[in-house]
């Protein structure tokens, strides 16, 4: 027995950035975010809010759209737990779960968010499945407390919100979308079948963004709007600093790759596999040179990485179910693969998560 993926989803904007366009607003070229980073392009939410990415994906990962993968068409009323992994939620409150939640008519679901950067899906899930647990193995005395059987996992950002469309060597990296995942314990499946979070410390400030979710952006339906200056864009509130991510990038990549392939080799001790059992592992995608640099840490093929990183860009907690939503479509992963997911990020957080399909 154990809590099984039955679905899963994903959603972009509908403007989609190419490298070059980014020219018009800092001093760069296609070839160096290519080289240094794999991006081609991103997309841009001009329109759709975050909600709007999430809900796209959810529907997806529930059955009632077509995309992405389920298994079967889940009810509204079966959903017992929505959690939302951003940390570019459309207000503080309510939150972007109670949020979903309503949007999508979930009227048994608990709802929350939940902020691990860009590790937040492998959070989610395995939070998730400890609640799915609990409820299974049951507590005495505890007649009457939620049980959770069923429950939908997000991750959806707007990052184009919080980045510095100014500031050359983070712009280039990051971009809009939604993922997300719908989990069943089931008493035949064996699902997850181990988990490890960490977090250190991130003394330096290597990656920070302060509170402020909703930047004009030099963008217009057509692409960038070329004659935005794009640090004045950034100042046109009076008074207000400049409120981006600021990241340090060579402490975080050497913070991601070791963080990486940790994560994944102790997932895989904690449940008793090697490498070799493994089908697909869908990472975050931040840069590809940073799979890269873990793949050979690990000693493992980069055939085994489900990349999707080179149309999306960063989108920090949408980037995990966003490659596995893509894995499934693209049909790499079949039923009783073994699947790991493995996120790094902000805080700093790490984590990776081994199921079987
Ligand atoms: O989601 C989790 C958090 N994020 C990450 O995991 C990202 C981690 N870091 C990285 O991916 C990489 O460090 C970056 C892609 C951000 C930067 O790559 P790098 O190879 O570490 O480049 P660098 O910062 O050492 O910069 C090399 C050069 C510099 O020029 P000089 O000083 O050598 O003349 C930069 O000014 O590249 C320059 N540069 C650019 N040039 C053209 C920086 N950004 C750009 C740009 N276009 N966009």
């Amino acid at each position: 027995m154990g809590c099984a993926l039955i679905g899963c989803g994903k959603a972009l904007p509908a403007l989609e950035v190419q490298n070059d366009e980014l020219k018009a607003l800092v001093d760069t070229n296609n070839e160096w975010i290519v080289t240094r980073t794999g991006i081609e392009s991103r997309h841009i939410a001009l329109e759709e809010t975050n909600l709007d990415l999430a809900e796209r994906a959810a529907r997806e990962a529930l059955g009632w759209d077509e995309g992405g993968w389920a298994a079967r068409r889940v009810e509204p009323e079966e959903i017992d737990l929505v959690i939302f992994c951003t940390i570019t939620a459309d207000h503080l409150v309510p939150s972007a779960a109670s949020e979903l939640r309503m949007r999508l008519d979930l009227p048994n679901a608990i709802a929350f968010d939940l902020n691990a950067a860009c590790t937040g899906f492998v959070y989610g899930v395995t939070v998730a499945e400890s609640l799915m647990a609990a409820s299974a193995a049951g507590v005495p005395g505890a007649a009457g407390r939620n049980k959770v059987r069923r429950a939908l996992i997000v991750g959806s950002e707007r990052l184009s919100r919080i980045t510095d469309w100014a500031e050359r060597s983070t712009c280039v990296l990051f971009g809009d979308g939604a993922g997300a995942g719908v989990l069943e314990w089931n008493e035949g499946r064996a699902g997850v079948l181990g988990t490890h979070l960490v977090n250190e410390d991130d003394p330096t400030g290597a990656l920070l963004c302060p509170l402020e979710f909703d930047m004009p952006v030099p963008f217009a339906a057509s692409g960038v709007d070329a004659g935005a200056d794009a640090e004045a864009v950034l100042r046109e509130r009076a008074g207000n600093p400049k409120q981006a991510i600021t990241m340090n990038g060579q402490a975080v990549f050497k913070f991601a790759a070791r963080a990486m392939s940790d994560a994944v080799t102790a997932v895989l001790d904690n449940a008793g596999l090697t490498l070799d059992d493994v089908a697909c592992i869908v990472p975050h995608q931040a840069n590809e040179r940073i799979v890269r640099f873990a793949a050979k840490k690990l000693d493992c093929s980069m055939e085994k990485f489900h990349l999707c990183i080179a149309h999306a860009g960063n989108t920090s907690a949408a980037s995990v179910p966003m490659g596995l939503a893509d894995a499934y479509e693209a049909g790499r992963i079949k039923p009783g693969d073994k699947v790991v997911l493995v996120g790094f990020g902000g805080g700093f957080t790490s984590g990776a998560l081994v199921y079987e399909a």
